[in-house]
C-alpha cells in the first residue's frame, strides 16, 4: 500500500515536472512579437498570446491594451469578443478606450479640479465640465514600454508607464505596471502595481468592451449580467456621483441575481434617463469569488469578472454610434458592447465618504482583476 502510494506520488510527481518545465518552455514561445506602428519617436508592437487551448488575446503597449480576445462558444467556434482596430491608426484616432488602461483617474473628476494636503489641481476638462479617464493626454494614449515576461507558467506581458510629475495635472513621479497573462483556463489575469514619489490621486481600470456573440454582432441587450452589489452611486446630470449610496433593491439597478441588459434599461428611472442607459458604478459587496458575470444565452459564452477593486462601472455603449470601424470592418454600433471597469469609485477626491483614493510614496497600490471566459 505505502509503495503503491509512493510510486502514485512519485510518477504525480514526474508529470507534474514534465508539464511544468514544458509550459514554461512554451509560455517563453506562446508570445508572438510583431510591429504595429510607431508613435512620438516610440514604437508600438501587436502581442500574441496563445495558451495551450489555442485560444489567443492580443495586446498592444500603445495604452497597455487588450486588442483582441479569441474564444469559442459552446459549439466551439471562436469569435473575438472585445473591441479593437485593425491597424495602429484606428487606436490613433479612435477615443472610445477600447481595451485600454485607463489612468492616472479612471473615470470622472468634477470640473477638473481637486484638493490635495490643502493644495488645488487643476485637470484638463474633456467629458462637458469634468474630467474623464486621466484626461485627452492620459495613460490611454501613451506608449508604455514592454517585456515579455520569462519563465512563467502561462504566456504573459508586463507593461510600464513612467509619468513624469503633473503630467495632465496629476502630482507624481508615478510608474505604472500591468503585467497580463492569458492562462489556459482562458483567463486574463490584470496585475497592477503603481508607485509614486509624491502624496497623489490615483484610478486605474480596464476599459475593454465585450460582446459575447462576437464585436460588432448584434447588440449587448440580449446579454444576461450579474454583479454582486447591493449598492450603486447615483449621478448628476454629467455623470458625477451625487455622494449617495443607494440600494439596488427594487431598482433596474438589482443585479444581484441575473437579468437581460435590455429587460429594464428603457425604464423611466431617473438614473436610467440620466446615464442614457447603464453608465454606473456599482459598489461591489466584494464577498464571492466571481464578483460579475456576462452570459450570452445565444452562443453560451460565460465572463467572469473578479477583482479586489471596490466598484465596477457598468457601461452599456450607450455613447457608441456606428462611426467606429474595428477588427475585421465590423462597424460597433449602439449599444453594441458593454464594459465593466473595475475601478475605485468616480470622483472620489471630491466625495470625503468614497474610500480614499490617495497614493503615497510609502504604500504602492496593488490591484488585480480577472476577465475569465467560458461557456455553459
Ligand atoms: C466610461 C464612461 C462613459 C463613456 C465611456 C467612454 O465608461 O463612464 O460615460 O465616457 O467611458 O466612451
Amino acid at each position: 500500500m505505502k509503495t503503491g502510494r509512493l510510486i502514485l506520488l512519485t510518477a504525480t510527481a514526474l508529470v507534474m515536472i514534465g508539464l511544468d518545465s514544458c509550459g514554461t518552455n512554451k509560455a517563453k514561445e506562446m508570445v508572438t512579437t510583431e510591429d504595429f506602428g510607431s508613435f512620438e519617436g516610440k514604437e508600438v508592437f501587436l502581442y500574441t498570446l496563445t495558451n495551450k487551448q489555442g485560444d489567443i488575446i492580443k495586446l498592444t503597449n500603445y495604452g497597455a491594451t487588450i486588442v483582441e480576445i479569441s474564444v469559442p462558444d459552446r459549439d466551439g467556434n471562436k469569435a473575438n469578443v472585445t473591441f479593437g482596430y485593425d491597424s495602429f491608426d484606428g487606436y490613433l484616432n479612435g477615443d472610445l478606450y477600447f481595451g485600454k488602461v485607463v489612468g492616472q483617474y479612471a473615470n470622472r473628476i468634477a470640473k477638473g479640479k481637486f484638493t490635495l494636503d490643502d493644495v488645488e489641481y487643476t485637470l484638463a476638462l474633456n467629458n462637458g465640465p469634468n474630467t474623464l479617464h486621466g484626461g485627452p493626454t492620459g495613460w490611454h494614449s501613451r506608449v508604455w514600454t514592454a517585456e515579455v515576461l520569462k519563465n512563467t507558467d502561462y504566456p504573459a506581458v508586463k507593461f510600464t508607464y513612467n509619468k513624469p510629475d503633473m503630467e495632465e495635472g496629476y502630482p507624481g513621479n508615478v510608474v505604472a505596471e500591468v503585467v497580463y497573462t492569458w492562462t489556459d483556463d482562458n483567463e486574463i489575469i490584470m496585475d497592477y502595481k503603481v508607485t509614486t514619489d509624491r502624496r497623489t490621486v490615483l484610478n486605474i481600470t480596464n476599459h475593454a468592451y465585450f460582446n459575447l456573440h462576437g464585436a460588432g454582432v448584434g447588440d449587448i441587450l440580449d446579454h444576461e449580467v450579474l454583479i454582486r452589489a447591493s449598492a450603486f452611486t447615483p449621478v448628476d446630470s454629467t455623470l458625477i456621483p451625487t455622494g449617495e449610496l443607494r440600494p439596488v433593491e427594487g431598482t433596474p439597478f438589482d443585479f444581484r441575481t441575473p437579468h437581460l441588459v435590455g429587460e429594464r434599461i428603457g425604464e423611466e428611472y431617473d438614473q436610467l434617463v440620466l446615464g442614457g442607459g447603464y453608465d454606473h458604478n456599482f459598489v461591489l459587496d466584494n464577498v464571492e469569488q466571481v464578483d460579475a458575470e456576462v452570459y450570452d444565452p445565444s452562443t453560451g459564452r460565460v465572463l467572469q469578472v473578479i477583482t479586489d477593486q471596490p466598484g465596477v462601472q457598468l457601461y452599456t455603449g450607450n455613447f457608441l454610434n456606428g462611426t467606429q470601424t474595428g477588427r475585421g470592418g465590423k462597424v460597433y454600433q449602439y449599444r453594441s458592447g458593454l464594459c465593466l471597469e473595475t475601478q475605485h469609485y468616480p470622483d472620489s477626491p471630491n466625495q470625503a465618504s468614497f474610500p480614499s483614493v490617495i497614493l503615497t510614496p510609502e504604500e504602492p497600490f496593488l490591484t488585480s482583476t480577472t476577465y475569465k471566459f467560458g461557456v455553459r
